[in-house]
């Protein structure tokens, strides 16, 4: 079987990457020609540990290639993975203009039997669309399948997520399609759960939904937890290891971001409005993610006064560690209200830059972390690259006009701080 993956973005290119790396023959397109120059070249136009090195192996090795020829693209292949964009309505739902626009393309070019995989994040009942899309499409009638196949990778973590996924989930009503999808994976060793299209397709967004409420959670109780002087990191573990929790993603912070979970549970809300459902819990869930950097900055300024004129440096610009994304970035939320309270605000990241946009002129980015610390009334933690911890604090005190250090993930020492001279708040731990 030789794969197409449509849509070269994040989603497509790792997919792409991996099915080489499984063993496959693939072919990536898009319609952005500068993308697939790039990408022919062997050159990664996003930040993501790992993923470059094996795009060369397979380039080298004629395992994989890109082109932008669709209808060559389309005929050669017989297996496609949609992994083109769902971006947001204005009102949050999900928009399936290039879900459409690509299934109907292979409606018009296909000549012979496709399977049609839909990687892509998608609203339940898309599965549906995808094969009238098809069918309008098509010129003359050909053989087709159709199958859910959600991703789960982490940013920062896709190799190692798409190399030993937690589970594959294929969503599909054809016996062949499915035992096709089992084949493309059976290098893999996880357990595959095979259910109908719908069902993959809100397995998908009840994960991500569900993740986030976890941290809204722990964000919101970390609130409760700073006036009763609890540590909010002891109360994670305590409640993480009862098994039925689970320890991950209950770490406190300045809330979640990136470019699936504040999209997907959107999505999800606009869709059960639609169904005249109200997910009451995951509304709240969004609306504690929306104020939370709210939270510490609130506690800056009870402790340094009006931030008119403060120097305020900022570390991390990424939504996360080991990715350059600052899409729905908390930092970038936390910036936004440090400009309109008339801060001075230095930002550095290892990584990730500010967008080239007017709107942060009076930012000033800078080439290391000393740039961004020297003379700084305050210090936000913002994203918990490694370096930031290997930090040496003391001499940094050193260079601060004051010794403030707001930890908008939790990651330092509040004890090693404190000893050193700091004030130090965390969320929910100080
Ligand atoms: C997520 C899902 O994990 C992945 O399965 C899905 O397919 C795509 O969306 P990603 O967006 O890359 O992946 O990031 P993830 O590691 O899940 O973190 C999302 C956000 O939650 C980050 O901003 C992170 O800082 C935050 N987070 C995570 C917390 O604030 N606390 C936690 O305990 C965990």
């Amino acid at each position: 079987m030789n794969i197409l993956v449509i849509g070269t973005g994040y989603v497509g290119t790792t997919t792409a990457i991996v099915f080489a790396e499984l063993g496959w023959h693939v072919t990536g397109l898009d319609t952005d020609a500068q993308k697939i120059d790039q990408l022919k070249q062997g050159k990664l136009y996003f930040y993501e540990p790992g993923l470059e090195e094996l795009l060369n192996k397979h380039l080298q090795s004629h395992q994989m290639g890109f082109t932008t020829d669709k209808v060559k693209a389309i005929q050669e292949n017989d297996v496609i993975f949609i992994c083109v964009g769902t971006p947001s309505h204005a009102d949050g739902s999900a928009d399936l203009k290039y879900i459409k626009q690509v299934t109907e393309d292979i409606g018009q070019i296909m000549n012979g039997y496709k399977l049609v995989i839909t990687k892509s994040t998608v609203p339940v009942g898309t599965q549906e669309q995808v094969v009238a899309w098809i069918q309008a499409a098509q010129l003359k009638s050909h053989p087709f399948d159709t199958a859910s196949n959600p991703e789960f990778l982490r940013e920062g973590k896709a190799l190692q997520d798409a190399m030993n996924p937690d589970r594959i989930v294929i969503g599909s009503n054809s016996d062949r399609a499915t035992n096709m999808i089992q084949t493309l994976y059976q290098s893999v060793k996880c357990p595959i759960i095979v259910t109908t299209p719908k069902t993959a397709e809100m397995i998908k967004y009840a994960s991500n939904a569900f993740l986030a409420t976890k941290i809204s959670y722990m964000n919101e109780l970390a609130r409760l937890c700073d006036p009763l002087g609890v540590n909010i990191k002891e109360v994670a573990e305590g409640m993480g290891l009862d098994p039925r929790i689970g320890l991950s993603f209950l770490q406190a912070g300045i809330g979640y971001g990136g470019s699936c979970f504040p999209k997907d549970v959107s999505a999800l809300i606009q869709a059960a409005k639609t169904n005249h459902i109200e997910l009451h819990v995951l509304e709240k869930v969004v609306y504690v993610n929306q104020t939370q950097h709210l939270w510490l900055l609130s506690k800056a300024r009870e402790r340094l006064g009006d931030l008119a004129n403060k120097k305020i440096a900022i570390l991390g610009l990424a939504f996360k560690p080991d990715t350059d994304d600052i899409r729905e970035s908390p930092s970038i939320r936390l910036i936004e209200s440090l400009i309109s309270e008339k801060a001075d605000v230095y930002v550095y990241d290892p990584v990730a830059s500010l967008p080239a946009n007017s709107h942060f002129k009076s930012i000033k980015c800078c080439k290391d972390m000393d740039e961004a610390i020297d003379g700084a009334d305050a210090l936000f933690l913002c994203t918990e690259w490694s370096v930031f911890e290997r930090i040496d604090w003391a001499e940094m005190k050193a260079a601060m006009n004051q010794p403030n250090i707001f930890d908008g993930r939790n990651v330092l020492d509040a004890g090693k701080m404190k000893d050193i001279g700091y004030f130090y708040q965390g969320v929910g731990y100080s």
